[in-house]
């Protein structure tokens, strides 16, 4: 293991996959260990000799998956993250990273032991200066290789490469990652060449950790360009969608570009995102061939806001009230938790129910309704992140994830219930009610019987280090290190108004 860590420190050049650039060696992937020293302590995986962390098997999730996928064996994915590696580093305290070398999110300084604020704001709201170094920040985190990781472009079979000993591993920019994980979460399992690959599979979406998977997918990005930027504080804004109407209000060329004058599919020429390229196009490729989405990229973004003229149903944005809708609803997910779900709070926001929970299948609302609005790149799930905008309207999903999880506080003790409800609402919230409405977390977010990917404690795929759905279903600004400055129907928590006063609802939080 020393031996084996002194030889990737001195710098064996190897690209590579969704893992740490330097545990993809042959000898790395053999090991099944992927344990790197923090930079600047050579030789101290994960930096154990001070204390930031150690070494340890990854846990990972056996209980039952729901029956949507019916295959055993057949997916790199299954078991996460198993197929490549079976031991990680486990950061302590304060620390967190691939080699337990970074601060958690919201936390500086050498012992991470400094708040620092990471505040996520309506984007409609920064001055100008602010929407420049924004659109800037995205532009050069889409021109940065990404610090750590590198991306794999064969499956695990093909992944030593034609001779046995060149593993098949890709830089990619800090952006393209961010594309090509969520890529990799919905893409297809091969079945083998000539053979449909099997499609009835989704890591991220249609299920309990869409909510889950997409608050890491998010936090991740923010931290890399918190550390591209060198800036802590760096955050990323939100896109209130829910304005009704068809007009796009970030799509102007101070933010996430215009409409070109000559091409309704295409972005301003003054917008530096019509020079962006996509990735992750060539899905014919990926499924007929057995390949992976690589780091190539291809044609320019395609959007066309409320353009979808076939389909009027998308050409309005969601109304303020859906969002004041779903947050009533009361329970987090509900059977068979999948894309069918009623009553689901998920299901609800992810948008294949009814604002106010019914499942209807042919209703598409809020997040899904947001997406398919832009009729284009930010529409097609394999693609969307390629378009800038998934950022801001994944940012304002999770601001409606974050405030459900603080008026329902689910997964939390009684105790801490208790707790939690004096300090967010000045006691005004009483105990029982809690308890009779949510009696214990499991209730909540559940264990087992959801698709694969989705189960409480499954590993998110591809995130590395492991991470569990379960931990990102915990409030924000309390455990996660960034908060919103948004307002809600029914409260009066921060600033920033977001709904009208005129939506408030009758909610009795
Ligand atoms: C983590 O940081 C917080 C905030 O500064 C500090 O109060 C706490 O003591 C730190 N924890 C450890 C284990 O260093
Ligand atoms: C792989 O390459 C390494 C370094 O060049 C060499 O030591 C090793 O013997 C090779 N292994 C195989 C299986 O070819
Ligand atoms: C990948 O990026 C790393 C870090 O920037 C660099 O050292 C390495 O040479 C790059 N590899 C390739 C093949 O471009
Ligand atoms: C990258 O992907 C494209 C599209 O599938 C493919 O044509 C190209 O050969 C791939 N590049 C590498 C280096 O594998
Ligand atoms: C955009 O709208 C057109 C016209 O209704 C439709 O044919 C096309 O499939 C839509 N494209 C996307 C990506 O949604």
């Amino acid at each position: 293991m020393w031996q084996f860590c002194f030889l990737v420190i001195v710098g064996a050049v190897v690209v590579s996959a969704q893992f740490p650039r330097e545990c993809v060696t042959p000898e790395g992937l053999r090991s099944g260990q992927c344990c790197p020293s923090p930079s600047g302590l050579p030789n101290d995986p994960c930096g154990s000799s001070t204390g930031r962390g150690q070494c340890v098997s990854v846990a990972v999730d056996t209980q039952p998956h729901g029956p949507q996928y019916p295959h055993d064996g057949r997916d790199d994915r299954e078991r996460w993250p198993s197929r490549f590696f079976s031991r990680t580093c486990q950061c302590n305290g304060n620390f967190s990273g691939h080699n337990c070398g970074r601060c958690k999110h919201g936390l500086t300084g050498p012992n991470c032991d400094q708040r620092v604020p990471v505040v996520r704001r309506n984007v409609m709201q920064l001055n100008a200066e602010e929407k420049r170094a924004f659109v800037n920040a995205l532009d050069q985190a889409k021109r940065t290789v990404h610090p750590d990781l590198v991306i794999a472009t064969r499956h695990y079979p093909g992944i030593f490469g034609p001779d046995g000993n060149t593993t098949q591993f890709e830089n990619v920019s800090i952006y393209n990652y961010f594309v090509w994980s969520h890529y990799y979460s919905v893409s297809k399992t091969f079945l083998g060449a000539g053979q449909a690959s099997f499609g009835g599979v989704d890591f991220s979406h249609e299920g309990p950790g869409f909510l889950t998977w997409h608050r890491y997918h998010l936090l991740q990005l923010e931290r890399d360009m918190q550390d591209m930027l060198q800036n802590p504080s760096f955050a990323l804004p939100y896109w209130n969608f829910a304005i009704g109407g068809n007009t796009c209000d970030i799509c102007t060329d101070d933010l996430m570009g215009a409409r070109s004058n000559f091409d309704m599919n295409s972005l301003s020429s003054n917008s530096i995102f019509s020079q962006w390229r996509v990735v992750c196009e060539s899905v014919e490729d990926y499924d007929t061939l057995g390949t992976i989405c690589n780091s190539t990229e291809s044609s320019p973004i395609r959007r066309n806001p409320a353009g979808n003229v076939n389909r009027p149903m998308v050409q309005r944005l969601p109304e303020p009230q859906d969002v004041a809708d779903c947050l009533q609803v009361n329970t987090f997910d509900t059977p068979p938790f999948f894309s069918t779900s009623s009553e689901s709070f998920r299901n609800t926001i992810e948008g294949y129910s009814a604002p106010k929970g019914n499942y209807d299948p042919i209703v598409r609302s809020l997040h899904n309704l947001a997406h398919l609005f832009l009729n284009g790149t930010g529409g097609q799930t394999h693609l969307s992140p390629n378009d800038p905008i998934f950022v801001l309207l994944h940012t304002f999903t999770d601001a409606i994830f974050d405030e459900w999880l603080r008026r329902h506080s689910p997964g939390l003790s009684v105790a801490s219930v208790f707790k939690k409800r004096i300090v967010l609402h000045n006691g005004a919230v009483s105990f029982c009610a809690n308890l009779k409405c949510f009696p214990t977390d499991a209730a909540v977010y559940p264990e087992q019987d959801a698709p694969i990917g989705h189960n409480r404690r499954y590993n998110m795929v591809p995130f590395w280090p492991p991470v569990t759905n379960s931990e990102m279903f915990v409030t924000a600004p309390e455990n996660l290190g960034y908060s919103y400055q948004a307002e809600w129907p029914g409260t009066h928590l921060t600033r920033t108004p977001l709904i009208s006063p005129s939506e408030k609802c009758s909610d009795d939080l």
